[in-house]
């Protein structure tokens, strides 16, 4: 028996030892399919090309006005992104960059505009990001050919308009019924319940590594798998709503009225949020400022609304011996946290009192210098790469060496033992939920790499990263006697 399962073992080995080799693709990749490989979207080409929000606000001004100052507005732009793409084209080369970009600024990608990290020189609908026209010409999707079989990279097809015997016709997809005079006379309309599903956002909101396919962020398949895609909740129904609105999607299942939607896609990155509204200010642009720091309550908002804690005191023998901190996914379509579970951090802090107001057990307190203590109760993910060895990148990650996150509508149970405590009678335990958007070290060592086009000080008002703010989502507090009572 032994024999047999070394002998798989072996023919495993090699199998794989040989394929790495050979450079061969863990899954088979058509490439006359996907002619932007590792980026799996597709172009369907005529003479109506991608347009530019500007032209689109000029009928459309509210949808205009809620999108700018959005994250996908700054998708392009991100100084995050810019740092981390830096990072990757330097390892990988530009073909990696190709994957990234089709899902942080598609036209620009496909047109063949982007040719390397940074932003000097580039269109307006380069600068763009996610624009209106790139989920506005959405016309289909390929999520069942892809390489994994399922929604990654950016599996959507684009097709802006067609050749007409008079010349360019621009389409515009949506959810409604096109009226008579729909698109003023610049675009066509067609209906599409594409739009009103989360198919759409599927294709971007799932990040595979662009070789081996592994899942590195599975915002949607965390929805598939959980109640409100049972229910006929949509990204949509939570994303693209007001935060009251929101919160009666995620607490009722009712779908939201037609007039209810909205073009803000909040979400959490307040931090992104906070320097978008900062760079404004610097370039005098007060609008666009009030309407960055729009999104950074927003998102606060949203996190707050997201967890709720308890604790409950376990004894055994009448005597305190631990204690369980009980952390639920309230509101979250999909696990909390989602998406950059390798990047995003969400941890408890727990601070226990004796009856004089003396600390006497703590855990998961931020360190002076921003790190976190090495024993913190931590919901995120770690990545690891095909040498086993930790990596936050995703042309690395291949693997996760952990992965904590809590499902929708789900929770989790954190245990703390309690040593024997001389002459404490009573305990006033305090817990916290915290959040941010990134480990302090690596939202460091991203900023340290943006391209050299991106001046943090000129643009951002940053001479050097101070410690990253933190969101505190739930908090909760309860008195306990040592002894049962
Ligand atoms: C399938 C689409 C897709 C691909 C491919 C992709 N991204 Fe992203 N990226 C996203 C989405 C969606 C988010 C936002 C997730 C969130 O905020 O939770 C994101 C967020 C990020 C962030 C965090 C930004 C911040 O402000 O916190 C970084 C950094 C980033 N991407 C870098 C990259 C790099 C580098 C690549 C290429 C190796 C890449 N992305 C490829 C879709 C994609
Ligand atoms: C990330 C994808 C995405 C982006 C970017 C986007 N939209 Fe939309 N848009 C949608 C979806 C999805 C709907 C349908 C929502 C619903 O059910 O009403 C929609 C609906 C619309 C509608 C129909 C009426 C309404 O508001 O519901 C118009 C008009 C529109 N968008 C214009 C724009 C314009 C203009 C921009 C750019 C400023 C833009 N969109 C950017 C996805 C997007
Ligand atoms: C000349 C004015 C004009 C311009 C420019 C324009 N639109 Fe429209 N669009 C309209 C009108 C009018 C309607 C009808 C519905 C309405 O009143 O909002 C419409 C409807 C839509 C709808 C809803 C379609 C449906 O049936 O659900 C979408 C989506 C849309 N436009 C996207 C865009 C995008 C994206 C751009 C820029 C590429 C754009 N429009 C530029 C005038 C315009
Ligand atoms: C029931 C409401 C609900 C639905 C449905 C929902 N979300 Fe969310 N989403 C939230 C809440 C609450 C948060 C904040 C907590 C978190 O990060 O998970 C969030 C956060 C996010 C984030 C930011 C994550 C991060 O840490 O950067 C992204 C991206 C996102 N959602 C995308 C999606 C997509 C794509 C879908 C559809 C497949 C979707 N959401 C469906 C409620 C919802
Ligand atoms: C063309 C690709 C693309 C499509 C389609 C798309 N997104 Fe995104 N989305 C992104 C990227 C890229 C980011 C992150 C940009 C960054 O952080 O730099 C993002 C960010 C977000 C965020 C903000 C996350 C945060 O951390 O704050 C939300 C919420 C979101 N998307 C929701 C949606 C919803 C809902 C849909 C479908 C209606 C959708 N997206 C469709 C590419 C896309």
């Amino acid at each position: 028996m032994k024999r047999i399962i070394l002998f798989v073992l072996f023919f495993l080995c090699s199998t794989a030892a040989l394929s790495a080799a050979g450079g061969q693709d863990v899954f088979p990749v058509d490439r006359d399919f996907y002619p932007y490989y590792p980026s799996l979207f597709k172009w369907e080409k005529s003479a109506a090309t991608f347009t530019e929000p500007e032209t689109c606000a000029g009928c459309h001004e509210k949808q205009y006005s809620e999108w700018n100052g959005s994250v996908h507005s700054l998708a392009l732009r991100d100084p995050i992104y810019q740092g981390e793409l830096n990072k990757g084209v330097k390892a990988v080369g530009h073909e990696i960059g190709r994957q990234c970009e089709g899902c942080h600024s598609a036209a620009a990608m496909m047109s063949g505009e982007l040719k390397k990290p940074g932003l000097a020189g580039l269109s307006p609908l380069a600068m763009a990001g996610v624009s209106c026209d790139i989920c506005h010409s959405v016309s289909g999707t390929t999520h069942t050919r892809t390489p994994a079989r399922v929604p990654e990279n950016g599996s959507l097809i684009l097709s802006p308009g067609y050749d007409g015997t008079d010349g360019a016709h621009l389409v515009k997809r949506g959810p409604l019924k096109p009226s008579a005079d729909c698109g003023g006379g610049f675009h066509e309309c067609k209906e599409s319940p594409l739009h009103g599903q989360a198919d759409l956002c599927a294709g971007c909101h799932q990040v595979y590594h662009y070789e081996k396919h592994f899942p590195i962020e599975a915002t949607y398949n965390e929805w598939k798998a959980g109640p409100y895609a049972q229910q006929g909740i949509h990204c949509q129904d939570c994303h693209m709503v007001d935060t009251d609105v929101f919160l009666k999607s995620a607490d009722s299942f009712k779908k939201p009225e037609r007039s209810e939607y909205r073009h803000y896609f909040s979400g959490v990155n307040y931090l992104l949020a906070y320097l978008s509204a900062q760079a404004a200010t610097r370039a005098g642009d007060k609008e666009q400022a009030a309407r960055a720091m729009k999104q950074y309550d927003m998102a606060v908002k949203r996190l707050q609304s997201a967890a709720s804690l308890e604790i409950i005191p376990i004894y055994y023998d009448g005597q305190l011996q631990e204690l369980k901190v009980k952390v639920s996914n309230l509101r979250a379509g999909h696990n909390l946290p989602t998406s950059l579970s390798n990047i995003r951090q969400m941890w408890l802090e727990i601070t226990a009192r004796d009856q004089n107001g003396t600390v006497v057990m703590s855990s998961g307190t931020v360190g002076k210098d921003g790190s976190l203590p090495p024993e913190v109760r931590i919901f995120n993910s770690d990545g690891m790469g095909s040498d086993f060895h930790f990596s936050a990148h995703p042309w690395v990650i291949t693997a996760f060496s952990r992965h904590e996150t809590i499902p929708p509508r789900g929770f989790k149970e954190v245990y703390y033992g309690i040593v024997a405590l001389k002459g404490v009678k009573s305990l006033t335990v305090d817990a916290r939920l915290r959040y941010r958007t990134a480990d302090q070290k690596v939202a460091e060592e991203l900023l340290a790499a943006v391209p050299i086009d991106i001046d943090l000080a000129r643009d951002y008002g940053l001479t050097s990263v101070p410690q990253l703010p933190v969101v505190d989502m739930a908090s909760t507090q309860l008195k306990i006697t040592v002894r049962k009572p």
